[in-house]
C-alpha cells in the first residue's frame, strides 16, 4: 500500500456560503485510481464526501471531476500523490457532484423515424467517432465560449452532427443549432483535449455544421463578408498600407554564413495588418543564419474560411499555396501565424513540405543569445499553436532568456479565433476581458504571444504592451548592439 496525500473540494450549497479545499491522506494500493482514493475517503475517513461513479471502466462518463485543474475521468485517472481534486466547471450540487441535467438536456436526440432507411457502411463509419461520446461534460466544463455566452456546449454540437450524418432522421436541425451556439465556437480545441473518447468536435462536428449552414445560406454577414474579401484579392485582410510582400524581395539573405534555409507563408494580419513584426522576424532570421525564401505570389491559407464553413474556395487557395512554395524546391515552409501554421499542418494534405512555426525553426537551429530586456514578462499561449501544433516549451525556452523575470499565467483562449472576432465581437470582447484579469494578476510588464490574431486582440484588452516574441528577440538583439557600441565608445 501506499500513502496518497490529496486536498478534496468540499461544499454543501444547501447549508454552507461557500466551499472549501480540504487536506486527506489515504493508503491505496500501488496503480489506484483517483475514484480508489475518493472511495477510500468516504469509506474510511467521512461517508458524506459526494462523487459519482457508475462502471468504474470509462464508459459511463458519471465519475468526470477536475484533478490538478483538468478535466479527467476519476476511474480511469492514476492518483498521484500532492493532487488536487475539484468538481468539474459546472454547477455544483454538493463537493464533487455537479448537475448534469442541463448538459443531458440540451444534447439533441435522434428522430428515428423521420428519415429514409439504414446507414449505409460508410454512414456508419462517418458518424461512429461521433457517437463514442460518454456524456461526462469534461468539455462543456473547459469551453470558453460556454464560459461568457449560452452556448450548449461542444457535446451538443457533437450531437447535432451525429444526426445530421445519419439517415434514418431528416430533420433539419441546422437552424436550432445556430439558435443553441454555432456560431460562438472558437476553435480553441480545449474540448478534443480534454475528451475522454477523443472526439474531435472543432473538426468533425462544429466546421461540418458551419459547412452544413453555408449551403443554406446561414453563414454570418461578416464571414461572408472574408470570403468574398478573400476570393476577390486572395487575403482576408483589406490592404490599408503597404504589404510585407510589397516591402521584402524574394530571397532575403543572413548575415554571414547560411546554416539553414526555410521558405516563409507570411499569413494575411501579418502581411496586411502587422507588416513590421514579419520584417522583426526578417532581422531576427538574417542575425541567425537562416536564409528564408518569400515566394510573392502566395495567398491566404484558408483558415478564415475553413473555420466558417465556407470551403468552396479552398482548394484554388491550397494549390495555389503548394505549388508557390515546392515550385521553387522548398522543403521547409514556415509559419509565423499560430492559425496559418495550424492549417497548413492539419488541412492542407499531401503538400510536398514540411510546415514549421518559426519557435520551432529558431530552437531546430539554436540561436544567438540576446541581451535581457529589462522587463517581467507573461506568456500567452495562441490556441493553434499549444493545442492546432502541440507547441509550447519551444517559444517559453527563446522567451525566458531573453527578459529579466517571466511569469506564468493560465491558457485560456483569448477570443479571437473561429471567427468570433468578427462574427460574435461581444463574445470575443468577453472572452477578452478575461485575458485582461488574467494578465492584471500576472503582475507582468509586457504580454509576449506568437500568433498575429491573439497580439491584436489582447492589445485591445490590456493596458500592458502586447507584443511578438520576434519583435522582443528584435529588442534584445537591438540592446546588445548598442551596448557594445557604447562599450566601444567608452574605450
Ligand atoms: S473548440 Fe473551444 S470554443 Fe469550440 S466548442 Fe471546443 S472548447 Fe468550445
Ligand atoms: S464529447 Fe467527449 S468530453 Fe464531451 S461529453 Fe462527450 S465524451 Fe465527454
Ligand atoms: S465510473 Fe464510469 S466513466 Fe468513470
Amino acid at each position: 500500500m501506499i500513502p496518497i496525500h490529496t486536498r478534496v473540494f468540499r461544499w454543501n450549497p444547501a447549508t454552507e456560503d461557500e466551499g472549501r479545499m480540504v487536506a486527506y491522506e489515504v493508503s491505496v494500493h500501488e496503480g489506484a485510481r483517483v475514484l480508489d482514493v475518493l472511495q477510500s475517503i468516504h469509506d474510511d475517513i467521512d461517508p458524506s464526501l459526494s462523487f459519482r461513479s457508475s462502471c468504474k471502466a470509462g464508459q459511463c462518463g458519471s465519475c468526470a471531476v477536475l484533478v490538478d485543474g483538468e478535466p479527467k475521468l476519476a476511474c480511469m485517472t492514476e492518483a498521484s500523490d500532492g493532487m488536487e481534486i475539484k468538481p468539474l466547471n459546472l454547477p455544483v450540487i454538493q463537493d464533487l457532484t455537479v448537475d448534469l441535467i442541463p448538459g443531458i438536456n440540451q444534447i439533441p436526440r435522434i428522430s428515428a423515424d423521420t428519415g429514409t432507411g439504414l446507414p449505409a457502411h460508410e454512414e456508419i463509419q462517418a458518424i461512429k467517432p461521433l457517437r463514442d461520446c460518454i456524456e461526462c461534460f469534461s468539455c462543456i466544463s473547459v469551453c470558453p465560449a460556454c464560459d461568457v455566452t449560452a452556448f450548449t456546449g461542444p457535446a451538443a454540437m457533437r450531437g447535432f452532427m451525429r444526426i445530421a450524418l445519419d439517415p434514418r432522421d431528416s430533420t433539419n436541425r441546422i437552424g436550432k443549432a445556430i439558435e443553441d451556439g454555432l456560431f460562438t465556437c472558437t476553435s480553441c480545441g480545449k474540448c478534443f483535449e480534454v475528451c475522454p473518447k477523443n472526439i474531435r468536435i472543432p473538426g468533425k462536428a462544429i466546421e461540418k455544421l458551419r459547412e452544413i449552414a453555408n449551403k443554406a445560406g446561414l453563414t454570418l454577414p461578416r464571414h461572408q463578408e472574408v470570403e468574398k474579401l478573400v476570393q476577390t484579392t486572395g487575403r482576408s485582410v483589406p490592404r490599408e498600407k503597404l504589404t510585407f510582400l510589397e516591402q521584402v524581395g524574394e530571397v532575403i539573405e543572413p548575415e554571414g554564413e547560411v546554416r539553414g534555409e526555410v521558405g516563409f507563408f507570411v499569413g494575411c494580419m501579418f502581411n496586411g495588418r502587422l507588416p513590421d513584426t514579419a520584417l522583426d522576424m526578417l532581422y531576427v532570421m538574417r542575425k541567425n543564419g537562416i536564409r528564408v525564401i518569400i515566394p510573392p505570389e502566395q495567398v491566404c491559407c484558408g483558415s478564415p474560411l475553413i473555420r466558417t464553413g465556407q470551403t468552396s474556395y479552398i482548394n484554388t487557395l491550397r494549390e495555389t499555396n503548394k505549388n508557390c512554395f515546392s515550385k521553387r524546391g522548398i522543403t521547409t515552409v514556415m509559419t509565423m501565424c499560430a492559425g496559418c501554421g495550424a492549417t497548413l499542418k492539419n488541412d492542407y494534405p499531401d503538400k510536398p513540405f514540411v510546415v514549421k512555426d518559426v519557435t520551432e525553426v529558431l530552437t531546430g537551429y539554436g540561436i544567438i543569445p540576446t541581451q535581457k530586456l529589462p522587463v517581467i514578462a507573461t506568456y500567452h499561449d495562441p490556441c493553434h499553436l499549444l493545442r492546432g501544433q502541440g507547441i509550447s516549451e519551444e517559444p517559453r525556452s527563446l522567451l525566458i532568456p531573453a527578459v529579466q523575470e517571466f511569469i506564468e499565467m493560465p491558457s485560456i483562449c483569448c477570443g479571437s479565433g473561429g471567427g468570433v472576432r468578427s462574427g460574435v465581437p461581444e463574445e470575443a470582447a468577453a472572452l477578452g476581458e478575461n485575458r485582461r484579469e488574467a494578465i492584471r494578476k500576472t503582475g507582468a510588464d509586457i504580454v509576449v504571444t506568437v500568433c498575429p490574431f491573439c497580439e491584436y486582440h489582447i492589445q485591445e484588452h490590456t493596458d500592458r504592451p502586447v507584443k511578438n516574441l520576434l519583435t522582443v528577440l528584435r529588442e534584445g538583439y537591438e540592446a546588445m548592439e548598442s551596448s557594445g557600441r557604447e562599450s566601444t565608445d567608452d574605450k
